[in-house]
């Protein structure tokens, strides 16, 4: 197992145990950079544990995203497709009415594995919908060689940036947005670099295309219905012509749409601890939901900037945002 590896080019460097205190960035060094992929310290140990125990099944489902490229909408969706025999989008007492979608789909890696073990997800029932933030050279080996199929949702790293700002900013007002540009500009940011994460799975999505489902966020967002088609038949659960004629996938457009998760009780309200110390606002996972935001946020100069950073970056791999 690679040892993890403290930052050395950051001033004063602060690796923090646990807890609220180590959840945002507040002054330099806030990441622990392990297996090249840089994490909150308490993050590593389940990565660990992830890694080291987690037992793949073939028919595992995996939804990876990089934090803010749309997880809470992935989840939903995945969730109201494979679920759809038992609970139609329609009905009155579907389970995404009632419960946030972040917890209708479990991580691998999170709540912190220390607290919560692994046994919880041997308990669920085959077919497994599992997500996780993890780059493709964190998952265990298991992932790949049982054939695990991965749904991959990418998003424009400048509307990322300004999602996690806002989002971290929630829990730490001295977390400035220049503060957030300049070390995102580094790939230092969790699971980061962003980059690595976008290219890891584009790359196998095109070796293995049966096996890697790759999404863009603003795509999906331009054309939902035909994004759930394809995202049904590749978990396997085609809608049927029938289903297409009735308007199956556009009920569960409407269901999983940004207006309809924002105004659900579970969603608006409340307060609930999803990474291990870290009490967070249920409304926290939906803002705006609009492609292009960043421009109300960043300056010509600081969106130029990351637009050639992350071209320099994927340069010759066909991906571009
Ligand atoms: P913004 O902050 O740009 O509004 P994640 O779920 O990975 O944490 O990502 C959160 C982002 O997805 C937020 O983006 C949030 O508003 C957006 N989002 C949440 N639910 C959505 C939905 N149903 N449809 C589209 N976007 C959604």
């Amino acid at each position: 197992m690679a040892e993890v590896q403290s930052e050395s080019n950051h001033n004063g460097g602060v690796l923090e145990g646990g807890g609220d205190e180590s959840f945002v960035p507040k002054a330099e060094g806030f990441w622990v950079l392990y297996q090249g992929c840089w994490l909150r310290a308490p993050a590593v140990q389940s990565v660990k544990i992830v890694q080291e125990q987690f037992k793949a099944r073939p028919d595992d489902i995996l939804l990876v995203t990089y934090p803010k490229c749309g997880t809470t909408w992935l989840k939903a969706l995945a969730f109201a497709v494979t679920n759809r025999f038992r609970h139609a989008a329609t009905s009155a007492d579907h389970p995404l009415l009632t419960q946030h979608p972040q917890d209708l789909v479990p991580f691998l890696e999170m709540p912190y594995r220390q607290l919560h073990p692994l046994a919880d997800l041997e308990k669920l029932p085959s077919p497994r919908l599992l997500s996780t933030h993890l780059p493709d050279t964190l998952l265990p080996p298991c992932v790949a060689t049982l054939g695990c199929r991965v749904v991959y949702l990418c998003r424009s790293p400048k509307d990322v940036l300004v999602s996690l700002w806002h989002f971290l900013y929630k829990v730490n007002k001295n977390y400035s947005i220049d503060k957030a540009f300049e070390l995102f500009c580094k790939g230092e940011s969790s699971y980061g670099p962003i980059w690595e994460h976008n290219l890891g799975f584009w790359k196998e999505s095109i070796s293995n295309n049966d096996r890697v489902l790759f999404l863009k966020y603003d795509e999906m967002m331009a054309q939902p219905v035909e994004h759930v088609k394809m995202l049904a038949e590749f978990v396997r659960v085609p809608f049927t012509e029938e289903e297409i004629r009735c308007g199956v996938v556009e009920d569960v457009v409407q269901l999983c749409s940004f207006d309809t998760l924002k105004s659900m009780p579970a969603n608006s309200s409340g307060v609930s601890d999803r990474i291990g110390g870290v009490p967070m606002e249920n409304s926290s996972f939906f803002r705006t939901a609009k492609v292009g935001d960043w421009a109300n946020h960043l300056t010509v100069e600081m969106a130029g900037k990351l637009d050639d950073i992350v071209e320099e970056k994927l340069r010759g791999s066909d991906l571009a945002f």
